[in-house]
């Protein structure tokens, strides 16, 4: 059986996390490394999406993976594209500034498993959104997900975090911190305030949204909720930064 790892490379120890999980499940890993023009909003941004293939190859290897499947687009997409529609979480927080792009990452998503036909797929809790979103497909895949890995203070990993600047690089664990000072708090209401008070310490953050959701409808939570989550997004130096944590022992 084999298990596949979707990525669209600029890899780093995040991924490494994701196939290395893969390979404790399958001696045949594959990981795929397509940028999706589908779940961006513009060509710029596309452009602008870093490429490292040759490290990514090295990085994938390392960890374990046993093909690495670059497709380009007429792989993917040959002739007229059958766009699937993500579930309706697909329009809420990341999907009100990116009204496509979920719908974009499951008809991907859609298409990588008619090729590979995998037995199960990994994704990371990072985005935790699209993992649900994934999960809401209702492929016959074996969807897994795999924790965030973080720097050493918290700060999830994310091919992103090297465009911050020295001091944004060091406001950036305030998402963590707010996250793992409210985990415990007895009440949504003190999670909610602990997250906004710890957020507003820092000036150079700019947040995007910041509340508390059940983990599957992803509607804000009440304490009656069983699976709480924080998601939190903003930007610092103007890179957009998103995280989340379960809430609750
Ligand atoms: O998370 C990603 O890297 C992408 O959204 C995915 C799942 C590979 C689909 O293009």
């Amino acid at each position: 059986m084999s298990v596949l790892v979707p990525t669209m490379g600029a890899l780093h120890k995040g991924h490494q996390a994701l196939i290395k999980r893969a390979r404790s499940m399958s001696k045949e890993v594959v990981v795929s490394i397509f940028i999706n023009p589908l779940q961006f909003e513009n060509a710029e941004d596309i452009e602008k999406y870093p490429r490292s293939p040759e490290r990514d190859i090295q990085l994938a290897t390392l960890a374990g993976a046993t093909e690495i499947w670059m497709p380009d687009y007429e792989e993917i997409y040959p002739g007229e594209i059958k766009k699937l529609k993500a579930s309706p979480i697909g329009n809420l927080f990341e999907g009100v500034s990116r009204p496509d792009h979920f719908d974009g990452v499951v008809t991907v998503v859609n298409r990588l498993f008619e090729i590979v036909k995998p037995e199960s797929a990994i994704f990371g809790e990072k985005d935790f959104q699209q993992l649900q979103i994934i999960r809401h497909m209702g492929s016959k895949v074996e969807i897994i997900g795999v924790p965030t890995v973080r720097e050493f203070d918290g700060l999830a990993l994310s091919s992103r975090n090297i465009r911050l600047s020295e001091t944004g690089r060091i406001s950036a664990n305030v998402i963590y911190r707010a996250m793992a000072a409210a985990k415990l708090a007895p009440s949504v209401a003190i999670a909610q305030e602990i997250i906004n008070t710890t957020l507003s310490t820092d000036s150079g953050f700019k947040c995007d949204y910041a509340e508390i959701i059940d983990e599957d409808s992803f509607f804000l939570a009440t304490d009656a909720t069983q699976n709480k989550r924080a998601i939190i997004a903003g930007w610092i130096d103007g890179v957009r930064l998103i995280d989340n944590m379960r809430m609750g022992a």
